[in-house]
């Protein structure tokens, strides 16, 4: 089938069989485009909470969909492809955490939600980028507090709040690879143009980033500033949002400075057009967990979206 007619069969099954598509911005344009909703990882979280149509497919990596099948476990939750994992989401072993966590009594553990389920069970609040900031300062000063997997996450969330959190030793393979270096020849090739970061890049970059924040955030932030030009340090599946939000706007990748594609990340893009069809028409590869997983994993999620409510995050 030409791409043409996978989108057109695509979106006749997502009617017949009452499915919504849930899309991350790092998903490539063609399956962003046939998304129903596309957000970062807490709006996605939010939307598959409240779906009701009797089959969700998560267009991301598999803690995104095990997360929706977690906060709506009566629906049928698919994911294009088993293998969308994520280098965070491997760097964090549940018997290793449980030892870590052992090393550090006393402390609560925040767990980014970039993370398996087993790792979300032996968390007591889920954070995602969007409100890791918030929902961390919003806790008592003397908290004692274990934060994971990502410790380039978790050491810029000390160094704006002025905490001490013990890290897990993890990182995004792709976000921690982009080097300072490369953005200042950047910067210095074109100073009109702002550096935005996700927190996930390493500490020596976000230091030269103009702005910080979530994928969602980052979009915000390019439509609402006077500036016309951009540089981004992040993935460059959202360059398909940021272009569509921000016609005439200018972006300039590390893509740009480097000849390689490794600012894509390579989970995300093992879904593809033809996998998202398959999926639909297959049923399957579908998000199975037992009851007791679903239930442990729950509470700290729902904690986190009830505390982001609280602090006015989310409606
Ligand atoms: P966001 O929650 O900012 O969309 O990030 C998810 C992610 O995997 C970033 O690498
Ligand atoms: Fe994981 Fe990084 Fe890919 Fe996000 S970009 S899914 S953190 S590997």
């Amino acid at each position: 089938m030409t791409d043409q007619e996978l989108k057109q069969e695509i979106l006749k099954l997502k009617k017949e069989k009452n499915t919504v598509i849930l899309g991350h911005y790092y998903q490539r344009h063609e399956i962003q485009e046939l998304s129903d909703y596309v957000g970062d990882s807490l709006a996605l979280a939010r939307q598959a909470q409240q779906a009701t149509a009797d089959i969700i497919v998560f267009c991301g990596v598999h803690f995104m969909a095990e997360t929706a099948k977690i906060l709506n476990p009566s629906r049928k939750v698919l994911l294009p492809d088993m293998e969308a994992s994520c280098s965070l989401a491997e760097s964090c072993k549940a018997d290793e955490f449980a030892a870590f966590k052992a090393q550090h009594p006393g402390h609560m553990v925040i767990s980014y939600v970039n993370c398996s389920a087993e790792i979300k069970a032996l968390s007591d609040l889920i954070c995602t980028s969007g409100n890791a900031e918030q929902l961390v300062r919003s806790l008592p000063e003397d908290q004692k507090i274990i934060f994971a997997p990502d410790r380039n996450l978790g050491s810029y969330i000390n160094q704006i709040t002025g905490r001490q959190m013990v890290l897990w030793n993890g990182v995004c393979t792709v976000h921690d690879a982009m080097q300072a270096e490369a953005i200042l020849k950047l910067k210095a090739e074109n100073p009109d143009a702002p550096v935005v970061a996700h927190p996930e890049c390493n500490a020596a970059l976000l230091k030269v980033a103009d702005f910080i924040g979530s994928t969602k955030a980052m979009l915000d932030y390019i439509k609402k500033s006077p500036s016309r030009r951009f540089i981004v340090a992040t993935e460059t599946g959202i360059l398909y949002q940021m272009k569509k939000e921000n016609p005439g706007k200018e972006f300039i990748t590390l893509r740009d400075d480097r000849s390689c594609a490794c600012d894509d990340c390579a989970y995300m893009k093992l879904n593809t057009l033809e996998k998202l069809y398959r999926c639909l028409s297959d049923e399957k590869p579908e998000i199975l967990m037992s009851n007791e997983m679903i239930e442990a994993a729950r509470r700290p999620i729902e904690r986190m979206l009830e505390m982001s409510r609280q602090l006015g995050l989310v409606k």
